[in-house]
């Protein structure tokens, strides 16, 4: 199953997510293999790769110039590969400005690994460019992070949008796997109704799983460790497990429905 996690607005807790939520499928037994599509390179560090392993990465890969298990590297967590992004991949984007089938590129050095890992996570950009184009296109599911904040909803009609249009004219299969609720303080008065105000706004399609605001989560990756390396018994890893086994759970529907048993 490939998963891309996707909020054009930054800071909601796309890298987090998919470092740990990668990290908990690969502990759960999962191949999982994370696809990091930001030029900052959050995810990369997030799992331990460092500036100087990260060439040859996704960038190299998208242009065609190695092969994909060149561009990936295992991490510390067995059964987690990453494909590591450099800053070059901002020049990706206006590379692909020019090519044909350009929001395809993914997708198709994508597929071949879809036999080899059980999930593939694609971390996208803070933004709504030819590489975030490129995540959705790839993806057989969305996973949206809203953060528990006033304005959590602001964006998010832009972003179904976007998604309907690459459904529509891209990729005919695409859906939203969910929400999940990013960075909740429940201290905070606000972040309550945010939770309520998500839910009602999109019956059946927010997670249970709320991810709390936990301090060792921001903490992990200045560590290159995930949240089970750098602190196994904190809240934030205890939410990733159960949020990772909801996951798992939603997929296994999902994929009971396309093949139903006689
Ligand atoms: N649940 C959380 N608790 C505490 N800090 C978090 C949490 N989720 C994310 N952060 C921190 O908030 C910042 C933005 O999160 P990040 O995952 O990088 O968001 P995005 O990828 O959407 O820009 C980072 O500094 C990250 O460490
Ligand atoms: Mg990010």
């Amino acid at each position: 199953m490939i998963i891309s996690i996707v909020n054009q607005k930054g800071g909601v807790g796309k890298t987090t997510t998919a470092v740990n939520l990668g990290a908990a499928l690969a502990r759960a037994g999962h191949p999982t293999l994370l696809v990091d599509l930001d030029p900052q390179g959050n995810a990369s560090s997030g799992v331990g790769i460092g500036d100087e392993q990260r060439l040859p990465g996704i960038y190299e890969l998208l242009r065609g110039e190695v092969a994909a298990d060149a561009a990936m590297r295992p991490t510390a967590q067995e059964n987690y590969h990453v494909m590591p992004a450099t800053a070059d991949l901002a020049g990706a984007s206006v590379e692909l400005m020019n090519v044909d089938n350009r929001e395809f590129r993914l997708r198709e050095v994508l597929a071949p690994l879809k036999e080899q890992y059980s999930y593939i996570i694609i971390d996208a950009p803070p933004s709504l460019g030819v590489l975030t184009m490129n995540a959705l296109v790839a993806a057989e599911r969305v996973l949206i992070p809203v953060q528990c904040e006033y304005y959590a909803l602001e964006g998010l009609g832009q972003l179904l949008q976007t998604i309907g249009l690459v459904k529509e004219h891209l990729h005919p299969e695409l859906e939203v796997l969910g929400a999940v609720l990013t960075l909740f303080d429940r201290r905070v008065k606000v972040a309550h109704d945010v939770i309520k105000e998500v839910r009602e706004h999109f019956p059946g399609k927010v997670f249970e799983t709320v991810i709390p605001r936990n301090i060792r989560l921001a903490e992990a990756p200045s560590y290159g460790k995930n949240i089970f390396e750098y602190d196994d018994a904190s809240q934030g890893a205890q939410t990733y497990q159960s949020f990772a086994q909801e996951v798992h759970d939603t997929v296994k529907n999902l994929i009971n429905q396309q093949t139903p048993q006689t």
